[in-house]
């Protein structure tokens, strides 16, 4: 883990919520699944962006950054209930419903999905920006992404979706929280409205690359090497479904290629950054 990555998780363990109340665990549900771990994908981008242009303010950007993560395990915890994918482990623990109740998991999303917004709103930013950013994952988070995403994958299971349609899930489930972290890191680094939409724009096509990543981690790894339950998909319009394997690692690799290319349209220190992490967690050719 990269010093930055390593300071942030530090951050985020010593900033979690913790509620005492005479509730015998709600306060450790609502952590066990934050201090699990995971990737900190979206945590990594917003920061490297401001890494990039204003390290000074790296720092006032981290309650930003961990809300992200909080709204981002809220949407895990909630995505392995009964009623969505009914998944039995997750970043490498049980998942919370298993672990405590199903009332328990509801709740602690509910309260991390708010308490992203809190941790925006205390944040050492001025408030102007601050309100952008909170108009940025409130509305990527949940109607205009997250969330929708998340409704059309469930309602259209067992239904198969066009091509189409299938990119229109995958871009709203998950690319657009990834658009957005980057887009509020060039909030946050007062980048011009230009930028800002290019590393939107970037991060919707990073986002779907990274969706089509883990289709093809539900069917490539077993749950110990995944984390997290695997082979869940069968029913799901994922990538691998719809375009079988070879066709949907082909589109991994073009992407890969193409995304790296896009990268030298910002500036070098960034584009340099993003190319690593593109390196990073796509690795080695399929
Ligand atoms: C999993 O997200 C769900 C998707 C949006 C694909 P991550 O793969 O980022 O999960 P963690 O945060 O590393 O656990
Ligand atoms: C979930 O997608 C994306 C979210 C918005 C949480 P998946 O259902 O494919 O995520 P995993 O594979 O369970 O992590
Ligand atoms: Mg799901
Ligand atoms: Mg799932
Ligand atoms: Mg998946």
């Amino acid at each position: 883990m990269s010093d930055l990555m390593q300071e942030f998780e530090e951050y985020l363990t010593m900033n979690l919520p913790d509620i005492k109340s005479f509730h015998p665990y709600f306060n450790d549900a609502l952590k066990k699944m934050v201090i699990a771990g995971g990737k900190r994908f979206r945590p990594l981008l917003l920061l490297s962006v401001i890494e990039a242009y204003e390290p000074l303010l790296l720092k006032n950007a981290y309650p930003v950054a961990l809300g992200i993560e909080l709204l981002h395990t809220y949407s895990l915890i909630h995505d392995d209930l009964p009623a969505m994918d009914n998944a039995d482990l997750r970043r490498g623990e049980q998942t919370l419903h298993k672990t405590y109740d199903e009332v328990s998991a509801i709740l602690v999303g509910d309260a991390l999905n708010s308490h992203a917004f809190y941790t925006i709103s205390v944040a050492p930013l001025s408030s102007e920006i601050k309100i952008k950013l909170v108009k940025e994952l409130s509305y990527y988070g949940g109607v205009g992404g997250m969330v929708l995403g998340q409704a059309i994958d469930c309602y259209f299971e067992n239904q198969k979706l066009n091509i189409e349609e299938l990119k229109f899930l995958h871009i709203h489930k998950t690319a657009k929280l990834i658009a957005t972290s980057l887009k509020m890191g060039a909030i946050i680094a007062r980048l011009d409205i230009k930028t800002q939409n290019m590393l939107f724009d970037f991060g919707e096509q990073l986002g779907l690359l990274f969706q089509i990543e883990d289709d093809i981690i539900d069917v490539t790894k077993n749950s110990n090497e995944a984390g997290k339950t695997t082979n869940n998909d069968k029913d799901k319009n994922s990538f691998v479904n719809l375009l079988g394997a070879d066709e949907a690692i082909k589109q991994r690799n073009e992407l890969i290629k193409k995304l790296k290319k896009d990268s030298a349209s910002f500036d070098e220190k960034l584009a340099n950054k993003l190319i690593t992490i593109i390196d990073k967690y796509f690795k080695k050719e399929k």
